[in-house]
């Protein structure tokens, strides 16, 4: 049985984290289960930056951005030392479980934290949409918002200008946020790692847009595929546009969460207690066509991404 938990989140924050905090707090008070908040993320687990929660810890966050509780990204993790040290810390304040909020790398320290004896849950909490074993991490519904409503500001300025701009979004090795945000707004090209990149085809799409009086263009492209701004300079050269680069940067990660974040974030929340409560550990929750379920952590580390076929072909029909 179960008496005390900790939640930690880790890695790049996401809005709607705080949503999860609350309702991990919540579900696990209103169920006899003491809650310590731990903050930085496995850096404050190891380091014993422990807060002790009561309801009222939790109040006026549903609705924030961020992570009342920090973050950080910890590589020594991997170390089975420094998870033995961490396992030291938590017993050594009482702490029976735990519940992780964050990307991949989160889900390695929760799983690494079970195979030593404590019991994990990991909450997908990341803007990149690049965990498997769920429909949406918390976050990219958010983030997906910020994107768009930005390329829909750019799109103003390109089309008064005979500009193509090439926005740049996060979204690390996952083209989640570009996919979806280039059919939103209508974008000509979106460059991802499910696309692969060719440069001379992407330019010659713009000249032949270009040619047939398309006043102006959006390239979406997902970070680390392409130099934007020297890419924008080739499109200058290539094409009668003005070619514009614009890195969205770290704006796509804050802000208040969205309804449709703060309701998953809660209801995954929900699920994590109640299996730490059964006894289950190394499970990550999530959802699937709406319904929340739990797979092993070691598992979803090993899966591939969903393909995401079906909407690249959306865009295609549609550019
Ligand atoms: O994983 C979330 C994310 O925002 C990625 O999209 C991006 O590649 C990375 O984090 C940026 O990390 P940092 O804020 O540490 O530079």
């Amino acid at each position: 049985m179960i008496r005390k938990i900790g939640v930690l989140t880790s890695g790049g924050d996401s809005p709607g984290m705080n949503a999860a905090i609350r309702a991990v707090t919540r579900s696990a008070l209103c169920n006899g289960i003491e809650v310590v908040g731990i903050r930085n993320g496995f850096l404050g687990l190891v380091n014993g930056e422990y807060v002790p929660f009561d309801r009222n810890s939790v109040s006026d966050i549903v609705e924030r951005g961020g992570t009342i509780l920090g973050s950080a990204r910890l590589p020594e993790f991997r170390d089975p030392k420094v998870v033995e040290a961490g396992v030291e810390k938590l017993k050594g304040f009482g702490i029976d479980a735990l519940v992780v909020i964050g990307g991949d790398g989160t889900y390695k320290g929760g799983n690494a934290l079970t195979q030593h004896g404590v019991n994990c849950i990991g909450i997908p909490g990341t803007i990149d949409n690049d965990i498997p074993g769920t429909n949406f991490t918390i976050g990219f519904d958010t983030a997906l918002d910020t994107v768009t409503s930005c390329i829909d500001k750019l799109k103003d300025t390109s089309s008064s200008h005979h500009r193509c701009s090439v926005v740049e979004v996060m979204g690390n090795k996952c083209g989640d946020l570009a996919i979806y945000s280039a059919i939103a707004c209508g974008a000509e090209v979106v460059i991802t790692p499910e696309t692969g990149y060719d440069e001379e085809d992407v330019l010659d799409k713009l000249k032949y847009l270009d040619s047939i009086g398309k006043n102006h263009a959006i390239v979406v492209v997902t970070e680390k595929m392409v130099d934007v701004n020297s890419f924008a300079n080739k499109i200058s050269e290539y094409t009668t546009y003005s070619g514009r680069a614009t890195i969205l940067g770290h704006i796509q990660r804050g802000g208040s969460p969205t309804t449709s974040d703060r309701v998953l974030a809660t209801r995954l929340g929900v699920k994590a207690v109640e299996l730490l409560i059964a006894g289950v550990g190394g499970q990550a929750v999530g959802i699937e066509n709406d319904i929340i379920t739990a797979h092993p952590i070691d598992e979803i580390c090993k899966m591939k991404a969903t393909s995401r076929k079906e909407l690249y072909r959306v865009f295609e029909k549609t550019v």
